[in-house]
């Protein structure tokens, strides 16, 4: 196996010079070189609109197609057709689901979980609001830290129109068992809409093998710029009714991206595909675009992983703290290294504010997964304190937390 390169991998990113440790990971990463390289690029060779007859408007033309398939790739989709970038998750997700509800009304029904951000639950609450429909709550399993296909199964029916679920919690770290719950979501006649978010910065989403309908990701959680990314079925595409002006394209993608693109942060994110397959061919992958991108993930997440479990290990021995996800190293690839603690006798802001005294960022309150802070039993509002990996964090900065956390939780 190659051994991990991380010296050249944050060698690739400017800001880690900076002697912070970067553990707020969860709620954005750090960018590398080569994404701020194509955006700065862009806006300087293709700051035209699209669709012109010269030279810069058919350099801002490239740049558009070339994000729109390497989304496509990054996700396992067939083709930039299926990719929809708009300004972030929750925007895209409020906007689909304008545009699929619109056909659905009294008696129709929508299936939330308790473990989702609200970027994946709020759109569908202010949806079902609108349309008089009935909201169903998919509850968190609290010994398995995921949703459990049987505790779907009785909140499925024939009115069933979506189930809307995460592919991974932003505040436990826990993964799903996707495949099975969209296998019985679709075979109830449902969507899937699946937010990848936490998913996507720390392993490869294969849409084709999950079967859902729609995933959605946010690029600035993956070393690109501030976008959102929805991969959706072309046909589904095709069909959902679009709110576009009049003139807009009638084909997918473009009657989803209403206005005009940010042509500079799509260079941006085209870019970030190309640091994933640059990191996998730095990991021994060889291949297709595709292949070196599965490469870096694998080789990312034996390594972020490894790192996690030595974090989890390291909280575990503080009297009193109480990781709130999966802890046992045998059950590590049912979790993303996005690792949350409380302790009974400290409030997580104040915690969260001294390590940022100290350089060591990380995040704390609910982190709107407000529903799962509610069903883990925590202060909505302190929530907990989130310590989130990357592939570019190192041993000395878990060991920097370890050590900064037993000081401030000292009996
Ligand atoms: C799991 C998850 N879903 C959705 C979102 C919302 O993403 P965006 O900021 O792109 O709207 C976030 C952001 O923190 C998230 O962590």
């Amino acid at each position: 196996m190659t051994p991990f390169p991380i010296e050249q991998v944050r060698a690739q990113f400017p800001a880690l010079v900076n002697p912070a440790a970067y553990l707020d990971n969860p709620a954005g990463t750090q960018v590398p070189r080569p994404v701020s390289a194509a955006v700065a690029a862009a806006m300087t060779d293709a700051a035209s609109n699209l669709g012109g007859y010269f030279q810069a408007s058919q350099a801002a033309d490239a740049v558009y197609e070339q994000a729109h398939e390497a989304m496509a790739v990054m996700l396992g989709g067939a083709s930039g057709r299926e990719i929809v970038i708009g300004q972030s998750m929750t925007m895209l997700t409020f906007q689909m689901s304008r545009s699929l509800g619109r056909s659905w009304g009294p008696g129709d029904e929508l299936i939330v979980t308790q473990m989702d951000h609200e970027g994946n639950v709020s759109p569908w609450l202010r949806l079902a609001e609108d349309r008089g429909m009935t909201v169903r709550w998919l509850p968190f399993n609290r010994d398995s830290w995921r949703i459990e296909p049987d505790e779907l199964k009785p909140l499925l029916s024939d009115r069933t129109r979506l189930l809307a679920l995460n592919y991974a919690s932003n505040l436990t770290g826990s993964i799903n068992p996707l495949a099975e719950l969209t296998r019985l979501a679709r075979r109830a006649g449902a969507l899937v809409y699946v937010d990848a978010v936490q998913f996507v910065p720390h392993g490869k989403a294969e849409v084709a093998q999950l079967d859902c309908d729609f995933l959605a990701c946010s690029a600035y959680k993956f070393f690109g710029p501030h976008l959102g990314v929805l991969w959706g079925r072309e046909s589904l595409l095709a069909e959902t009714y679009a709110y576009a002006v009049r003139c807009a394209p009638q084909a997918p993608p473009g009657r989803h991206e209403t206005g005009t693109p940010q042509t500079e942060l799509l260079a941006g994110l085209a870019a970030a595909a190309g640091y994933m397959a640059w990191l996998g061919d730095q990991s021994g992958a060889t291949g297709s675009v595709a292949d070196r991108i599965a490469g870096a993930y694998a080789a990312a997440t034996r390594y972020e992983m490894d790192l996690a479990q030595q974090l989890i290990d390291g909280l575990l021995r503080i009297p009193g703290v109480k990781v709130q996800g999966i802890t046992d190293a045998r059950q590590r690839d049912r979790r993303v290294p996005t690792v949350s603690i409380t302790h009974p006798g400290h409030r997580n802001s104040a915690l969260a504010r001294a390590l940022a005294a100290q350089g060591i960022n990380v995040w704390s309150g609910h982190n709107y997964a407000l529903e799962l802070a509610r069903s883990l039993g925590l202060d909505e509002q302190e929530g907990v304190l989130r310590i989130g990996l990357a592939h570019y964090n190192t041993l000395g900065e878990v060991e920097r937390i370890l050590a900064a956390l037993r000081a401030l939780l000292r009996p």
